[in-house]
């Protein structure tokens, strides 16, 4: 057995003057590790006669407890030395300017899809969605507009190559399909507005390839044309901020409502802007109707107890309205400049609690 005394106070000086952890694993592998000195002689006890390993184990035990207690508290000094050497070698200047905090801009499409989700939210209203890209069925078909009828052409569609079965889906040309995926899903009443991207092949300074509409839908067993007008009337009034808005609604033709109108708003019209809630011209705004018995027979609804009313708006062209926007193309250009003079700063979006502004 040698001299343990000896070896207790070697290791206790090699712990307390190690420089750094990596030194001190070091030292802690070489006396305790799988093959270190103290691991080596508590193997010694084993074959030790029994006075012997009585007398021994204990001294061993000790031995290991000391060492390992000093490599603890040499690891908690090293640990403390190393933060107080970071915290000393750095130094804050609190007299530096702060940092330009970049923040973001809403685009007006999302500030206005929020700004009419709130309004309709405000009258029971709630969001539905749908897929872009559509079928046969739910874009036309279902919504009362047959293979040859005239409608298709108003629509100028983007289709994808014929699929197997020699059916073209299509990007969905209006929002009117989420109406039929909507009432095929869930039962009546419905009351929903479904906001999202439109496409036809369209490309000037009022039209781009894309764009953005949302639709209203509201089906009970006792609704009629006075919510109809009572609806749009509350929002366009609401949306525009004025509460003295004229309106009026003009017969239309839509094969998927029967009566249609479309609904114009009060304005003046100066060489190249547009006042909304002043002077003595009118402005198309939206197209809406109630709701063709045939779409309704179609979802596999009982048209003799149910009926009810939609609309579809241009998300875009409500937003140039609003807010002065002259160039619908400059939307979707991803200009930084554009985004920065016309976006919205965050944080801004409608506050519900305001209540209708009427
Ligand atoms: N889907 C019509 C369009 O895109 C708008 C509309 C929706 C009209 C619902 C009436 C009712 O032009």
């Amino acid at each position: 057995m040698p001299d343990l005394e000896n070896l207790q106070e070697r290791l206790l000086s090699d712990i307390a003057s190690a420089k750094d952890k990596e030194e001190l694993d070091r030292l802690r592998v070489s006396a305790i590790g799988r093959k270190g000195q103290i691991t080596g002689l508590m193997r010694t006890l084993g074959p030790m006669a029994p006075e012997d390993r009585k007398r021994t184990g204990p001294i061993l035990n000790k031995l290991k407890t000391v060492v390992v207690a000093a490599i603890g508290t040499k690891e908690r000094e090293l640990r403390h030395e190393s933060v107080a050497g970071q915290v000393s070698g750095e130094s804050v200047d609190v007299t530096l300017a702060p940092r330009p905090m970049q923040e973001g801009r809403i685009h007006p499409v999302s500030q206005v899809t929020e700004e009419i989700i709130a309004i309709f939210a405000d009258m029971g209203f709630t969001v539905a969605t749908g897929p872009d890209i559509e079928d046969d069925f739910h874009n036309f078909t279902a919504l009362n507009i047959p293979a040859e009828h005239p409608a298709r052409q108003m629509h100028d569609t983007f289709y994808f190559a014929p699929m197997n079965n020699d059916e073209r889906m299509l990007l969905r040309t209006h929002t009117s399909p989420v109406q039929i995926r909507h009432m095929l899903s869930t039962k009546p009443p419905y009351r929903i507005i479904a906001p999202g991207r439109t496409y036809r092949c369209d490309s000037d300074q009022t039209h781009t390839p894309m764009f953005h509409q949302v639709e209203g839908l509201a089906i009970d067993t006792a609704v009629h044309m006075g919510h109809l007008k009572g609806c749009l009337e509350t929002f366009a009034r609401t949306f525009f901020e004025s509460s003295s808005l004229r309106m009026r609604f003009r017969p239309s033709y839509f094969p998927f409502t029967e009566p249609s109108a479309e609904m114009d708003i009060g304005c003046s019209r100066g060489k190249d802007s547009i006042v909304i809630g002043e002077g003595n011209d009118w402005l198309e705004i939206l197209g809406c109707g109630m709701v063709n018995p045939r779409v309704l027979q179609h979802v596999g609804l009982d048209s003799e107890k149910y009926q009810g009313f939609a609309f579809g708006l241009g998300i875009d062209r409500a937003a140039m309205l609003k807010y002065g926007i002259p160039d619908l193309r400059a939307f979707f250009d991803s200009d930084l400049r554009w985004l920065r003079h016309y976006g919205f700063r965050p944080f801004n979006m409608p506050n519900l609690a305001s209540g209708l502004a009427l």
